[in-house]
């Protein structure tokens, strides 16, 4: 099941999501509003509120609340802030298709914009605090663990020393705690309770981890992404199709490769050595490996959640992440 068509299913629920983003980004200063306006319009597959919606739903038999709504929202909200950081730090220049907000007008005002965008996300999510302190604080530790998993892979990235622990943590901290948020306050919206929380939990957790991985491999094979390939190993990252091919060959070429990943800026040629040399490895399919497990664990996860069309495309959907392009 594509994004576009759970989108579709989501109906009603879906446009109050949408209305509310657009609310709460109107601003009468023009040159935000027009970054806004671009940032919501280039939406992107908006996978997080889709997500949430539907685990609302299979955690309360097809219906959700206004709450729903809020934590949707302010996910995605949330998401689309970090981008507005990560491709600053990234140096990234294109995103969904377009230049970034930074290579178009600074890094200084994707910053800013980017901290206002996480403000605005804190906001929508305030009005449960009263009922439900724990979601707060959930994203409040899903923020800073956004910032600790940018901050290891840059630290990781001078010294070209990058574990499989080291890659599982800050896959984990930059992408999989935001999908564990947003996956368990859609539960806590609901009223869902702990069985059900816990089964929430888990999905979002390996369901991130698996769409970092598939991102990470899209890097290294291309596709309809709408950014560039190649960025990662370019910001000296070692991802897990390299760790892969890395597992497979002695201690001396474990040296020279990671060597050559550190000495990249002075030699873009080793970029097209590299990748060669993860491909030939089996780096490839050592990733595509992982994330299968990854996809698996997130349906296993909703074993505890009674049977539903909800429950279904969220299964479809850790599904879809196997071999989606973009
Ligand atoms: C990109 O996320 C950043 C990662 C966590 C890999 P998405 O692939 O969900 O990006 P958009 O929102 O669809 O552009
Ligand atoms: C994920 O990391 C970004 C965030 C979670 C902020 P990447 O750097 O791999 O994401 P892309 O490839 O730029 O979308
Ligand atoms: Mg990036
Ligand atoms: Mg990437």
């Amino acid at each position: 099941m594509e994004p576009a068509e759970l989108r579709n299913y989501l109906g009603a629920d879906w446009h109050k999501v949408e209305s509310l983003m657009t609310e709460t980004l109107t601003t009468d200063i023009q040159l935000l509003a027009e970054v806004n306006g671009a940032v919501l319009r280039r939406g992107g597959k908006m996978l997080r509120p889709a997500v949430s919606l539907l685990m609302a739903r299979a955690c309360f038999g097809g219906s959700v609340t206004e709450d729903s709504i809020r934590v949707a929202a302010a996910s995605q909200i949330m998401h689309n802030a970090t981008l507005l950081h990560d491709d600053v730090v990234d140096k990234s220049q294109e995103r969904r298709g377009e230049p970034t907000v930074s290579s178009v007008l600074g890094d200084t005002p994707s910053v800013l914009i980017g901290d206002y965008w996480l403000v605005k996300a804190v906001n929508m999510i305030l009005p449960l605090a009263s009922d439900h302190n724990d979601l707060v604080s959930m994203f409040a530790t899903t923020l800073s663990n956004l910032a600790e998993g940018e901050m290891l892979q840059l630290q990781k990235a001078e010294v070209g020393d990058t574990s499989m622990d080291d890659y599982l943590r800050i896959i984990y901290n930059k992408t999989a705690s935001l999908f564990e948020s947003t996956c368990v306050s859609a539960a806590i919206s609901v009223g869902a309770d702990e069985v059900k929380r816990a089964a929430a939990r888990e999905y979002g957790i390996c369901l991130g981890m698996a769409f970092q991985i598939r991102d990470d491999i899209l890097d290294y094979t291309g596709s309809g992404l709408g950014k560039p390939v190649g960025v990662d190993l370019r910001e000296r990252k070692i991802t897990l199709p390299l760790l892969g091919a890395l597992s497979k060959v002695d201690d001396e070429r474990n040296r020279l490769v990671r060597g050559m990943v550190c000495g990249i800026e002075e030699h873009p040629e080793y970029v097209e050595r590299i990748t060669d040399f993860v491909h030939s490895e089996g780096g490839i399919l050592f990733a595509e490996d992982r994330l299968e497990e990854f996809a698996h664990k997130a349906v296993e996860a909703l074993s505890p959640l009674p049977d539903s069309k909800d429950k279904e495309l969220l299964c479809e959907l850790a599904m879809y992440n196997v071999t989606r392009k973009k």
